[in-house]
């Protein structure tokens, strides 16, 4: 079992496999160009794959596959399939735009793959292209058809921005509630990456948006998840509020997350990282293991977002597209 400075147990690894992304969503990317990390710093498949044996032998039992837009990394299914194989009762899960998901979802649901947890800002084709800066709609709701069809597991992340996307917050309710599909609503995370205008709508803001139609009773969190679960009343159906600039999850935190260059870092909040790459590149499963246990040991009390999200002083610096969130 892996247990940190803070006696959380820690089972869910979140592993990046590309930063690279096709979509360059305001909350998340610099609106200037930049170079990419080259792909010869990459870990290959079977390097991060021995950073995962160690860590599903420590106690990982949930693993989620992110990026930037982990879709982009060539043969993605066969790095799903090593993970599978290993361990078919892993929750193994999958974060996505869903631009390149329709042509690939089958191969991802033959693989072993659980779950998809996909990125829907908006219904409008203008507004998704506004956020996404690329036109990205009609693609991203056919792939959502597509993962549904094949029987993958689907869950809806959308960040609601001021003046932007706050309208669509019961448009993109009902849409999740018709095909019966989870929908998450994020608090919009203050990072130095994203467009400097942007404005976060705060959890409360969100759910008076839900209360002009629905009557909801909150029903709490789902074990270490850092989604609070409501029910509309006159439905039955359930939605979630990830609100981190509460941080009163970070209290049952059960997550790290690998980038796909290898460095493992203990919080999304924070830059503070240690690398797995030279262990793994010479197969020392020992000292991968060593810098696990440390990056557990350093693993954060809690996250700096505060209360007042207009304070940019407590913008975090972390790049979101390291680690898909
Ligand atoms: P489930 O296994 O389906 O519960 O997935 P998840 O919520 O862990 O994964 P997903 O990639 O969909 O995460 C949704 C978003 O929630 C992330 O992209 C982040 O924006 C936010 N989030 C997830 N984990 C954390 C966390 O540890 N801290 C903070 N502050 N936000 C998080
Ligand atoms: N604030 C909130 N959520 C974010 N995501 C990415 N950047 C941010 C941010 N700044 C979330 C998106 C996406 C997931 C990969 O990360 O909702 O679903
Ligand atoms: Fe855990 Fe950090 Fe996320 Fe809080 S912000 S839940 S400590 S990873």
């Amino acid at each position: 079992m892996l247990i940190d400075g803070y006696g959380r147990t820690v089972n869910y690894l979140r592993v990046s496999v590309t930063e690279r992304c096709n979509f360059r969503c305001q909350y998340c990317m610099p609106e200037k160009p930049f170079s990419w990390v080259p792909k010869e710093n990459l870990l290959s498949f079977e390097e991060l794959f021995l950073f995962i044996k160690v860590a599903i032998d420590e106690g990982v039992n949930k693993i989620r596959i992110t990026g930037g837009e982990p879709l982009l990394r060539e043969d993605l299914d066969s790095f799903i399939e090593m993970i599978h194989n290993y361990k078919p009762d892993i929750d193994l899960a999958l974060t996505t735009n869903a631009f390149l998901l329709s042509d690939v979802a089958q191969r991802l649901k033959d693989a072993g793959l659980k779950r998809l947890n996909i990125s829907l800002d908006s219904l409008k084709p203008d507004v998704a292209h506004k956020i996404a800066q690329k036109d990205v709609l009609t693609k991203v709701l056919k792939g959502i058809d597509k993962a549904l069809e094949v029987g993958l597991g689907v869950k809806i992340n959308m960040v609601p921005l001021k003046g932007i996307n706050d309208n669509e917050i019961l448009d993109l309710l009902d849409y999740c509630q018709k095909r019966n599909i989870k929908i998450r609503f994020i608090e919009y995370m203050e990072n130095r990456h994203a467009n400097a205008s942007l404005r976060g709508m705060h959890g409360r803001e969100i759910l008076a948006k839900i209360k002009e139609r629905y009557t909801i009773n909150a029903l709490g969190r789902e074990g270490a998840s850092p989604s609070f679960n409501y029910i509309i009343k006159e439905t039955g159906y359930e939605f979630g509020l990830i609100d981190p600039h509460k941080h009163d999850f970070c209290e049952s935190c059960n997550r790290i997350r690998l980038t796909a260059e290898g460095h493992l870092i203990p919080c999304l909040y924070f830059d503070e990282a240690m690398s797995i790459a030279k262990a793994v590149k010479e197969g020392d499963i020992k000292g991968a293991s060593e810098v696990l246990a440390q990056v557990l040991r350093d693993k954060p009390k809690e996250n700096r977002w505060k209360e007042n999200p207009d304070d940019k002083k407590e913008a975090s610096s972390r790049a979101f597209y390291k680690t898909g969130g």
